[in-house]
């Protein structure tokens, strides 16, 4: 398969010419700016917050790539992935002319963010064994088909998806594979970040929002060739990594160990929490689980969610999503809330029987 990513970008973006900022346009070190209409005073916080961020979030990058051992040149760093998710759909599709594809039971910004685009999303879903179906994508990508977006772990199945079949839609499709890897580090399965070099249509997104616990900072990584991460940087908005999260991201990057600890944890939590479901009599199925959450069928989804409520205790209903019928998407909690959680699932089925 020749790739040619010249193809793929939208001709308005090919031609634009991006904004350049005040920090684009002198990037070395002097003692006075007064190139950017910041406050010279300072800022009610601390003197740092007066200045504009570095729009490029070198160090922050450079400190990423030395622990997933990837350049800082092969990274865009998004507020949350979903800011990337976003602007992949904004460079490489032209709306109400080019399609996605999503592979459902999937994540719900793929599709929500292709229709604020107005791009038309095509659909080929998993099995019922929650892979990918080949023969399903392969009818339904056509000429205008740009972006195919995978998940593994998959939200809200929990599963990772086989590898082989990853590779053959790497190996087939001629527009961008975005494999989102924001469970990877609960996964039994290896991240495709190594595969980076071998695969010019693969982009792959990462998050602070999950096994590094940030999800209030709006982080998120995208991965790919230095060639598409140019395109993404000419269309992001400048600044789009504030000057507190690159800080804090910083300091939280210095904890590898603890955030080690915490997954180790909530992988043994996923453990003994799917052992203990399964005891229960309404509980009909527990996914097995590479992510920080479980996929739990049971009797009657919506009336036992309805119960946790009350109790203080909120779950998602992901009943009327399809393959998930009579499923609700649990996250692992600590190992307190993961007691009263089954507590309480326990006493609702003994009130039943
Ligand atoms: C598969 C998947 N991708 C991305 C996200 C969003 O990540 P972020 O918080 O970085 O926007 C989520 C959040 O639930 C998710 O489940």
């Amino acid at each position: 398969m020749e790739f040619d990513l010249n193809r793929l970008i939208r001709p308005n973006i090919k031609s634009l010419t991006p904004y350049a900022s005040a920090r684009d346009e002198f990037k070395g070190t002097a003692r006075v700016f007064l190139d950017a209409n910041e406050n010279s005073l300072g800022s009610p916080l601390t003197k740092w917050y007066n200045r504009y961020p570095d729009p490029l979030q070198w160090e922050l990058k450079k400190r990423i790539g030395a622990i997933k051992n990837i350049p800082a040149e092969n990274m865009l760093l998004g507020n949350g992935s979903d800011e990337c998710i976003d602007l992949l759909l904004r460079a490489f599709c032209e709306p109400a002319l080019d399609n996605i594809v999503i592979c459902p039971p999937t994540y719900g910004m793929y599709e929500v963010s292709a229709h604020i685009n107005n791009i038309a999303v095509k659909t080929a879903p998993l099995t019922p064994s929650y892979q990918l179906d080949l023969d399903a994508l392969q009818e339904v990508v056509d000429a205008n088909t740009k972006l195919i977006f995978l998940c593994s772990p998959n939200n809200p199945t929990g599963n990772s998806l086989n590898r082989q079949d990853i590779e053959v839609i790497l190996n087939n499709f001629e527009g961008l594979v975005v494999l989102d890897e924001a469970y990877i580090n609960f996964s039994r399965q290896r991240s495709f970040v190594p595969e980076l070099q071998d695969y010019p249509n693969l982009v792959i997104l990462q998050t602070f929002s999950k096994a590094w616990g940030l999800a209030a900072l709006r982080l998120g990584m995208l991965f790919a060739s230095p060639e598409i991460i140019a395109v993404l940087n000419k269309i992001k908005p400048p600044y789009n990594i504030n000057q507190a999260t690159q800080e804090l991201a910083l300091k939280a990057l210095d904890h590898l160990e603890d955030v080690n600890a915490m997954i180790r944890t909530l992988v043994a939590e996923r453990e003994a929490l799917t052992t203990q479901l399964f005891q229960i009599p309404i509980v009909t199925q527990v996914y097995p689980s590479d992510a920080n959450f479980l996929l739990v069928k049971v009797e009657n989804a919506v009336a036992l969610y309805e119960y946790l409520k009350k109790k203080g205790i909120i779950v998602r209903n992901r009943s009327n999503v399809i393959l998930c019928e009579g499923c609700l998407r649990i996250t692992v909690g600590t190992p307190e809330q993961n007691a009263e959680l089954l507590e309480s699932i326990k006493s609702y089925s003994s009130d039943l029987s």
